[in-house]
C-alpha cells in the first residue's frame, strides 16, 4: 500500500522550517524524498544514509541534495554549520543519544526535527488504526484508477525500542527545552532549537 506514514508528515516538517535557514542536514535520508523538498525550498542539504541501496535510488532522482554513504554513529559531522538538522523515522535505528551529535552541528539558532516512531500501543494510536486504513486504501485506490500505482524502494526498517515516555525523559535530559508531541499514525514530533 503506497500511503507513507513519515511523507505524510513532510508538509508539518516543512512548517517548522526556521525562517531564514540556509543549510541543512538529513539524516538517514532514504530515497531522499524529504531532502529533495529541502532543497526545493533553497537549502543546501547534505544527506546521510548507511544504505548504498537507498543513496544510489536517491543520486538517481537528483534533485539537489548532497547525498554521501555515511553511518552518521561514526561520520565526522562539522559543528556548528546547519540551520536545521531532520531525521525522519531513522533516529530510532541508533542510539537516542546520537540527539548530542545532531546538536552540536547545528547553528546557533538551528532547528533540530526528528519524525520519530516509539514502541508500544496508547490509546491515540488505537483511534488511529481506522483512519490509517482509510488512508491507505484511499491512496493505493487512486493511484490504482491514475495507473501510477509502482511499489516504491523501501528503505531499511527496525522495530522501535524505547516507547514514547522513555522518548520523552532521553528528549529533557539530553536536549533541555525540546518538545516532543504526539502525533497519529505511532510517530512523535521532537522540536529542539539549539540556542
Ligand atoms: C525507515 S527509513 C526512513 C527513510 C527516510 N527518512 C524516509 O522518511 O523515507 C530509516 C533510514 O535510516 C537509515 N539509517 C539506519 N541507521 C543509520 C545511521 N546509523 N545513520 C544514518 N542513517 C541510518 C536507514 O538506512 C534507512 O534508510
Amino acid at each position: 500500500m503506497p500511503f507513507d506514514h513519515n511523507d505524510h508528515y513532510h508538509p508539518l516538517l516543512l512548517r517548522h522550517l526556521p525562517p531564514h535557514g540556509r543549510t541543512a542536514l538529513d539524516v538517514g535520508c532514504g530515497t531522499g524524498r524529504f531532502a529533495r523538498r529541502l532543497a526545493a525550498r533553497g537549502y543546501e542539504v547534505d544527506a546521510l544514509d548507511p544504505s548504498q541501496e537507498v543513496i544510489a535510488a536517491a543520486e538517481a532522482a537528483g534533485g539537489g541534495p548532497r547525498y554521501r554513504q555515511a553511518d552518521v554513529t561514526t561520520q565526522d559531522l562539522p559543528a556548528g554549520r546547519y540551520d536545521v538538522i531532520t531525521c525522519l523515522a531513522s533516529l530510532h535505528h541508533m542510539p537516542f543519544a546520537t540527539v548530542t551529535r545532531l546538536r552540536a552541528a547545528l547553528a546557533p539558532g538551528g532547528t533540530l526535527l526528528v519524525l520519530g516512531c516509539y514502541r508500544g500501543m496508547t490509546w491515540w494510536d488505537i483511534a488511529a488504526s481506522p483512519a490509517n486504513a482509510v488512508a491507505r486504501a484511499a491512496v493505493y485506490a487512486g493511484e490504482r484508477l491514475r495507473g501510477t500505482y509502482a511499489p516504491p524502494l523501501k528503505a531499511p526498517v527496525r522495530q522501535p525500542d524505547m516507547t514514547l515516555p522513555e522518548v520523552r525523559a532521553e528528549a529533557a535530559r539530553l536536549l533541555p527545552g525540546s518538545s516532543v508531541r504526539q502525533l497519529l499514525f505511532w510517530r512523535y514530533l521532537l522540536t529542539y532549537r539549539r540556542s
